[in-house]
């Protein structure tokens, strides 16, 4: 009998856009296998992809309360045992709170839920159930992100005194000149979205890998948030000044109008001794910069990266790893966890980033609303 954990998708469907990125990483170890969705909210539809992707259509549900009663119905061994949530953000927290309740592992896209109150009431679910919970930052699980990790934490570059993440996108700018657009987008709806566009969906991302590559708080920020248009009640851009631990500093930029721009986020770590630098559109190349020496290039699956750098490369170094790959290793690290195998935490976000997640997209949307002022997170 396949030894694979039954998988159980809700939302992700044919018309989606990350879908595709997660039924790729869950098979990717040989851990996973799909076993039931509600793909779309229209249960034709629904059915139509699993056929198109050729999986049995007998546990393709109509919709989520339907799936979860039916699936707490069957015997044990045959009930899904992990979810993954890729609906739109307002789904996620009611979603993310049942399953949990109802004793599955839940593997959650960002943002984690649409406000901070609701990431604490599921922080205390999540403590009381103890069921694996994963958000996936997904540029986490590239390779070299993870060695940047490794080395700040044992001293490569110093202490860090400065740091710098851009997250620039351009595809709001054709949609917010465009008034019947820029009303019917979901991003851009409240209700759907939350009370952050930008910062609530990529500047979010920026702010989790500065905490996870340098094991260090953002303990305040002050905020400048750009919307363009009256009618509009999303951030759309923004800039983040940043105080870290007890000294360093820094900046986070993230916008989603820096025209044609496509997903170029990076991430610099100033430290003491040194720089370690990465760029998510060049993702196998790590830099270190050191006063008066050669600039260095770090690349995956060689044997001077750390133990979790290398469990997250598959083939001899020189084979590029891309975002179906690090989206991949969260999932192995998931499995992992959820067989009670030994695994880094370092291996997927969890709870808690959601929760300091959900706290830095309010205070920053507080900040620049009392007129760009520092608040503490
Ligand atoms: N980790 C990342 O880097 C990353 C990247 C992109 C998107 N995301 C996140 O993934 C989520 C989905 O984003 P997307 O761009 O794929 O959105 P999308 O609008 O392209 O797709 C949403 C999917 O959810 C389905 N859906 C909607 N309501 C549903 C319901 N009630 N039940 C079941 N399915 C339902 C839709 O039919 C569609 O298949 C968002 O929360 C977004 O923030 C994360």
């Amino acid at each position: 009998m396949s030894k694979k954990l039954k998988w159980g998708v809700l939302g992700g469907g044919g018309d989606s856009l990350i879908g595709v990125l997660h039924r790729v990483a869950a098979s990717m170890f040989d851990s996973y296998q799909l076993t039931g969705a509600v793909f779309n909210p229209d249960h034709e539809k629904s059915i139509e992809f699993a056929n198109e992707i050729g999986i049995p259509t007998d546990r393709i549900y109509p919709d989520f309360d339907t799936m979860v009663d039916a699936e707490l119905s069957l015997p044990e061994s045959e009930r899904i045992q992990v979810f993954s949530v890729l609906t739109p953000n307002f789904l996620h927290f009611p979603m993310a709170k049942k399953l949990l309740e109802s004793g599955f592992h839940v593997i959650c896209e960002k943002p984690m839920t649409m406000n901070y109150q609701e990431a604490l009431e599921l922080k205390e679910i999540q403590k009381k159930k103890n069921n694996v919970f994963a958000l996936t930052h997904t540029y986490t699980g590239y390779p070299m992100v993870r060695q940047m990790k490794k080395m700040i934490a044992e001293g490569a570059i110093g202490e860090v005194q400065k740091v710098d993440a851009q997250y620039y996108q351009g595809w709001i700018n054709p949609i917010i000149h465009d008034p019947k657009l820029r009303a019917t987008t979901w991003r851009l709806d409240p209700e759907k979205s939350g009370i952050s566009c930008c910062m609530g969906d990529i500047g979010v991302h920026a702010y989790q890998m500065l905490e996870y590559m340098t094991g260090i708080e953002i303990r305040s920020v002050l905020a400048d948030l750009n919307y363009l248009y009256e009618d509009n009640k999303m951030d759309i851009d923004g800039t983040v000044l940043l105080r870290l631990g007890d000294q360093a500093k820094g900046v986070l930029r993230a916008s989603q109008i820096a025209t044609a721009e496509e997903n170029n986020f990076s991430v610099a770590v100033f430290g003491r001794e040194g720089t370690l630098k990465w760029e998510q559109e060049n993702p196998n190349y790590l830099y270190l910069l050191k006063d008066g020496k050669p600039i260095q290039t770090l690349k995956p699956g060689n044997i001077y990266n750390s133990a979790l750098s290398l469990d997250g490369t598959k083939l001899p170094p020189g084979h590029p790893e891309g975002i179906f790959d690090a989206m991949g290793n969260i999932y192995k690290g998931v499995a992992k966890a959820i067989r009670g195998q030994d695994y880094d935490p370092a291996e997927f976000p969890g709870i808690r980033d959601g929760v300091r997640g959900m706290k830095f997209i309010e205070t920053v949307v507080a900040s620049h609303a009392e007129g760009n002022v520092w608040k503490k997170l």
